[in-house]
């Protein structure tokens, strides 16, 4: 086990990379036992937020935190990385068409997925939140040949988060006593999130809620939550996205000690998801790897949700292959 690990987060001027930096410096990304040098990646516009967040962060005087580089060079930043947090990216803006928000995607994660493929360590794991993460993930992966697929994953942890918190707050119970949510497929509208296997202190869900509540609020509210974010506060989700990703590369780390959490990851054909598509499933982490939870039945209602969103993962990565990203 190493006590040094390099940490490099792209975007990391921006408003997640500010809310994740403070975090990852202090031991919560990877454990109390575990100094940290931090790969800061930036393009030229947002390399002075980087740099005044790496001021704020000598400032702070964490015991953990061994160096910190702020850099416009993805060789430099992915040099010798273990961990690497990928929020930069081109979200969709107004009036962009899909094929536009695609190409500029594909000239950021396609050079980072090599960058990763030269440089990074060899445990190194990746998670994608810059959207459309799940394409941006494979995309990166498809640049990195000689990395395992496997340690390319996008973030629904979010997802799965908001989706217990909101199934907490309706049972009234503290969000610890939930487990067995499943958030499937694209992080989009589209995803399924499912409380079929779902238990709140041990008890089943499906006997504490009913179905209309569930179909009609609960499904709508999870997978529309970073609409009412921006709607409520004016801007989008950022304290409670880092959170997700501190909770995501912790457990991969970490272990998860058995409990369900949500995890786009490389298909193996599981759950007639096709090969390859970067999917949410259900997982848990297991001596320092993801695996899917197996054999679970899924009902007609699930099998069409899960295949609605799994049809659009798979639309996205015909049109990245069209335009030669892949
Ligand atoms: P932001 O706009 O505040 O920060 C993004 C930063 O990325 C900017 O500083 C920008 O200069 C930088 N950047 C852009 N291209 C880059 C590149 N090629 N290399 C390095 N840095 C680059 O945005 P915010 O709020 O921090 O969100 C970041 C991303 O996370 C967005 O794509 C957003 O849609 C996504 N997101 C994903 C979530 C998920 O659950 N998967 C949840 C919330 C946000």
């Amino acid at each position: 086990a190493t006590t040094l690990a390099t940490v490099t987060v792209t975007g990391a001027g921006g408003q997640i990379g500010y809310a994740l930096l403070f975090r990852i410096a202090s031991g919560q990304l990877l454990g109390p036992n575990i100094r940290v040098r931090l790969n800061l990646l930036e393009i030229p516009a947002g390399l002075a937020g980087a740099e005044g967040a790496a001021l704020e962060l000598q400032d702070a005087a964490f015991p953990l935190l061994d160096a910190v580089t702020v850099t416009d060079s993805a060789a430099t930043a992915f040099d010798g990385a273990n961990v690497a947090l990928l929020v930069g990216s081109r979200p969709r803006g107004p009036g962009m068409e899909r094929a536009d928000l695609l190409a500029a995607n594909g000239a950021i994660f396609g050079p980072q997925g090599a960058a990763l493929n030269a440089g990074a360590a060899s445990d190194i794991r990746v998670v994608v939140v810059g959207n459309p993460a799940n394409t941006n993930a494979l995309i990166a992966a498809a640049h990195a040949p000689d990395i395992p697929r496997e340690r390319f994953t996008a973030l629904t942890r979010l997802d799965h988060n908001r989706a217990v918190g909101l199934l907490a707050a309706k049972l009234g119970v503290p969000a610890g006593d939930i487990d067995g949510v499943t958030i499937w497929g694209n992080h989009s509208a589209t995803q399924y999130p499912d409380l079929s296997y779902a238990t709140a202190a041990g008890r089943e869900v499906r006997e504490l809620v009913d179905d209309e509540w569930v179909r009609e609020e609960f499904i709508p509210r999870v997978a529309n939550r970073g609409a009412e974010i921006i709607e409520v506060r004016g801007s989008s989700s950022v304290g409670s996205a880092a959170s997700a990703t501190i909770d995501h590369m912790y457990d991969w780390v970490n272990g998860n000690r058995g409990r369900w959490t949500s995890v786009a990851l490389p298909s193996d054909g599981s759950y007639g998801v096709p090969e390859g598509l970067i999917s949410s499933f259900p997982a848990t982490s297991v001596d320092g790897a993801w695996r899917i939870v197996p054999g679970l039945d899924i009902d007609a209602f699930a099998r069409q949700r899960i295949d609605a969103s799994v049809r659009e993962l798979a639309t996205e990565r015909e049109q990245v292959q069209a335009l030669g990203l892949i």
